[in-house]
This record gives C-alpha cells, structure tokens and sequence, in this order.
C-alpha cells in the first residue's frame, strides 16, 4: 500500500475528492485510523486536553508531541503524518523553530502545523527552504485562547475576514501546503479554500474545506469536557469503532458532514 503524501492530498484536493483527517496519538488508533480510510493523521496538541486532562494546549512539551509522534508512526504504514509544534516551540525565532520542527520530523512526522498567520510567515519560509513542509493553522488557535478572550468562532466581521484570506495567501507564498481552518464562518472557509492553493482542512468550517478534521474523542463521544457544535458522536448507532471511523470517512467523502449544524 503506498504512503499518501502531499502529492497524493493536492491531487485529490485538485479532483473535488475530499480529504478526512483525525487526530491521533498512538499506535493502535493509527492502524485503525488508516484501515478505516483516515488520509492524515494529526498528532494533535489537543493530547494535552484528552489525554492528559489539561485546561488548555499550552502545557504540552515538545517531548510530549515527540513521544506521540513516534506512537503513531510505528502504528502507520499509509496515512499521511502531520504533528503539532507545541506552544513556545516555534514562536520565538525561525532557528529555534527548525531545531524542534527536526526532532518531530525524526519521530516520524511529514509535517509540521503552526498556529497563526502573518506572524508565522517567516518561519514557515524558513522551515520549507530546508525541507519542513508546513501546515498552516488560521482562525481558532487554541494556542492563543487567553488572548482570544476563549474558544471563540473568528473572522465573523468584515476586516478579521479579510485578514484571514490575507494570511492564508500570505502563508501559502512563504511555503504553506495545507491550511487547517478552526472556527470560522463556512462563507470565509470557501473564499479561503478558492483562494489559495493548498488544500484547506476545516474543523468547524463549513462544508467547503478541501477536507475536515476532528478530534478523534469527540468523533467517539469519550471526552469529558465541552463538547464543541461542530464535533459529531460517530459512535451513536454504530457497533464497533471501526465503523463509527469508517462512517466519519464516508460521510466526509460524500460530503455528508460536516452538516449545518455542525457550522456556524
Ligand atoms: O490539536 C488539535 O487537535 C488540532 C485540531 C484543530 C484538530 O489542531
């Protein structure tokens, strides 16, 4: 079975076929993940939250991210791998950013995402000049959560809207080849997704993302905190994980979900 990479995701994104990404952080959800027809695999820092049993991402280290990304990359043998830098691993200056990039890379990673927009745009040149590629990561940034005054939908007036597709288009021209939208109205997601060329994977975006996202607890209904609009109990009429994933597959590849509901 061959290992889907960027290639494989841009073509698909190129041929309207829609991208279904999870989080994941170990190895027996990895193999499951991708048997069940999971694309990217996101070693998520939300592991901090639903594993961990954190307020927050911000506590998460770069040798949590390490250790999950090489759980998950001894269980892969198909699914594109992207991973979180956590919070303080990249903010500061691009070199430091390249020298953590490299060790989630060497655990295993394809991919790393960085959370923010122009402030993120020389690092994410940097990184993809030595060969990081770079997943942008624009709208909800949990990262930013106290600054943000909370888990708030963004890009809702006129000017945070035009921000946005500025900093998408500002990141993909420094290198960016995915684009994860969190918490943005489902109008700005598709202006995004048509404006730009990398393929955008949405998570409480909207139904015209090149593909969606979910935390893989939500998709299973085993997280203890709030349960966000946008995310969907796949377990609720099914009879085994495999097909509560193998459900979320489908119902993204028809563009089944996310649904109304699930936007805002
Ligand atoms: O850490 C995470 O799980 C994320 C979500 C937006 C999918 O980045």
């Amino acid at each position: 079975m061959m290992r889907t990479t960027l290639t494989t995701l841009n073509k698909m994104a190129h041929d309207g076929e829609k991208i279904a990404a999870l989080t994941c952080y170990d190895a027996s959800f990895a193999k499951l993940l991708e048997e069940a027809g999971v694309d990217i695999l996101l070693v998520g820092d939300s592991l901090g939250m639903v594993l961990q049993g954190r307020e927050s991402t911000l506590p998460v280290t770069l040798s949590d991210m390490v250790y999950h990304v090489e759980c998950v990359a001894r269980g892969s043998s198909k699914a594109f791998i992207a991973a979180d830098m956590p919070f303080g691993s990249y903010q500061d200056n691009p070199h430091e950013a390249f020298r953590n990039a490299s060790q989630l890379m060497r655990a295993g990673a394809h991919m790393v995402k960085l959370e923010g927009g122009r402030a993120m745009v020389e690092t994410t040149r940097f990184l993809v000049e030595r060969g990081i590629p770079v997943f942008g990561h624009l709208g909800l940034t949990p990262q930013s959560v106290h600054q943000l005054g909370g888990y708030r939908v963004q890009g809702k007036s006129a000017e945070d809207a035009k921000q946005l597709l500025q900093d998408a288009a500002t990141l993909c021209e420094a290198g960016a080849s995915l684009m994860l939208l969190e918490c943005i109205p489902p109008e700005l997601a598709r202006a995004v997704t048509t404006a730009t060329p990398a393929p955008t994977i949405g998570i409480g975006a909207g139904p015209d993302c090149s593909g969606q996202v979910l935390v893989l607890y939500d998709l299973l209904g085993i997280y203890g905190g709030k349960v966000p609009k946008f995310a969907k109990n796949f377990m609720h009429g099914a009879a085994s994980i495999q097909q509560a994933v193998a459900q979320y597959v489908a119902d993204v590849k028809a563009q089944r979900f996310p649904a109304p509901e699930h936007s805002f």
